[in-house]
């Protein structure tokens, strides 16, 4: 037998299994506490709770590691790119020269929308949030693949993959041209996956944007270093959804709603908004700071803090070394660049930061090459969500094909009234 753990609980005791991963982190299992000793456990915001066994994504927080199937995310965003990371993620290897030419095919067949979704798309307000188009449409994509909409067959998995990613980057760009009132434009069949995108964001009809390499190069890696960060907010809830048997579209599309959310991959609009504020002289660095401290403004120092980091985030560093590279090549001199680096510098020599170990995470620096491409601040998130869709496949694909997998469903603690009777309305107040 291996190790155990003994929890005690009003003098009766119970074994629980010990699991250790790879990487030597330990878990108790806790799978037979209810029916050995009645209770469960309480981990309000899951800070504590491994939710499942994983083998995609390696983190450990307190040395500030990032590893994709065991590559260090320095290795993978210096080296590889964008595709034959997400390759990694979704298929557990790095790709042989064949299959990556097989997999970059497979994007290429299937980077048209049916034509059927512009009405779809057209329904929308110009003002619509593209997080609310984005997640809208991947499901509307879904009703156009009813070949393999509710396939749970793990020998489609790549061509499935290759049809999410490919139209999740047509969509995101023609939501940007139907927020611009522009015409949709076309994808190209002789541009890597990330030209390509850049292309229908960028280009207008007979106007054709050439994309600079290093500019590709810059917007690949923020892909990279967005494809997948283990149990987060967004994955969490895509394996969820998936574990109720939902199709991958569907499972995709909710996991593209959590990311949203301002504590998550909104983070990213949300560093804009407060350093332009800043920069409009609403407050000084020093100021913004104090506010941040004082808990009755509410305020956060957005692109701070992580749940997992009390290190630096890895992918924080490598965006701010490619921050300066991208505002250099492109000749851009940006004040919200320069504001960052003071509230970083004054929040890492601030003991409420050092304290609570809070460091910039990927959405502090990440917007501001956004902003310097011409992204517009509202589809920052929607370049998060491109780059996590990999990530969400490969857990949606993990869940799909464990045999012992079960819908997920966690316990509480009730703590409403008790039972009651029912009073009728006259009687009542
Ligand atoms: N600014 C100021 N204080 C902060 C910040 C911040 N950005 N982040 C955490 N703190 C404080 C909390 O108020 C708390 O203080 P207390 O102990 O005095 O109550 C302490 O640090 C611990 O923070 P928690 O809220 O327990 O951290 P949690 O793990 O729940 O939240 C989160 C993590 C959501 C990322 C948080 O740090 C935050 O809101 N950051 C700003 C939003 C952001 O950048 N989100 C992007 C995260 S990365 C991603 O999702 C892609």
């Amino acid at each position: 037998m291996g190790q155990t753990a003994t929890l005690a609980i009003n003098g009766k005791s119970v074994e629980l299994p010990i699991v250790v991963g790879s990487e030597k982190e330990v878990g108790v299992d806790i799978a037979q506490l209810r029916a050995k000793m009645g209770a469960i456990t309480l981990d309000d915001g899951y800070g504590n709770t491994g939710a499942c066994a994983s083998a995609v994504t390696f983190i450990d927080g307190e040395k500030g590691i990032l590893r994709y199937r065991g590559y260090p995310i320095e290795d993978l965003a210096e080296k590889s790119n964008f595709i034959e990371s997400a390759y990694l993620l979704i298929f557990g290897e790095l790709p042989t020269s064949p299959q990556l030419a097989e997999f970059k095919q497979h994007l290429t067949d299937y980077q048209f929308i049916h034509e059927d979704l512009q009405h779809a798309l057209a329904g929308f307000p110009p003002n619509a949030p593209p997080m609310a188009i984005l997640s809208a449409m991947i499901n509307a994509a879904g009703c156009f693949e009813s070949d393999l909409l509710e396939s749970h067959d793990d020998k489609n998995i790549g061509e499935m993959a290759a049809r999410i990613m490919s139209r999740v980057r047509t969509i995101a760009a023609a939501s940007f041209k139907k927020h611009l009132g522009r015409p949709i434009i076309y994808p190209r069949s002789d541009m890597s996956y990330t030209a390509n995108f850049l292309h229908m964001m960028f280009s207008k009809p007979y106007e054709n944007y050439e994309p600079d390499p290093e500019i590709v190069r810059a917007v690949d890696q923020l892909f990279i270093l967005h494809a997948d960060h283990e149990q987060n907010c967004s994955t969490s809830t895509v394996r969820m959804v998936g574990s109720a048997k939902a199709n991958l579209w569907a499972s995709v599309a909710a996991g593209v709603c959590a990311l949203w959310g301002p504590l998550h991959g909104g983070a990213n609009m949300e560093v804009i908004d407060m350093l332009k504020r800043i920069h409009e002289g609403d407050d000084t660095a020093q100021s913004f700071i104090a506010k941040v401290k004082d808990k009755n403004a509410h305020a956060k120092l957005m692109g701070f803090g992580h749940r997992v980091y009390k290190n630096f985030d890895p992918r924080a560093q490598i965006i701010k070394k490619a921050c300066d590279r991208v505002l250099g090549k492109l000749g851009i001199k940006d004040p919200l660049l320069e504001i960052a680096k003071k509230l970083e510098e004054a929040a890492l020599h601030d003991s409420y930061f050092v304290e609570r170990k809070l460091y910039p995470n990927v959405d502090f620096y990440s917007g501001i090459i956004m902003r310097a491409l011409g992204i517009p601040t509202d589809m920052f998130t929607v370049m998060f969500a491109i780059g996590r869709i990999p990530g969400w496949i490969a857990h949606w694909r993990e869940v799909n094909v464990n045999p012992h997998g079960r819908i997920n469903r966690p316990r509480q603690i009730y703590t409403g009234p008790t039972l009651r009777p029912y009073a009728p309305i006259e009687k009542r107040g």
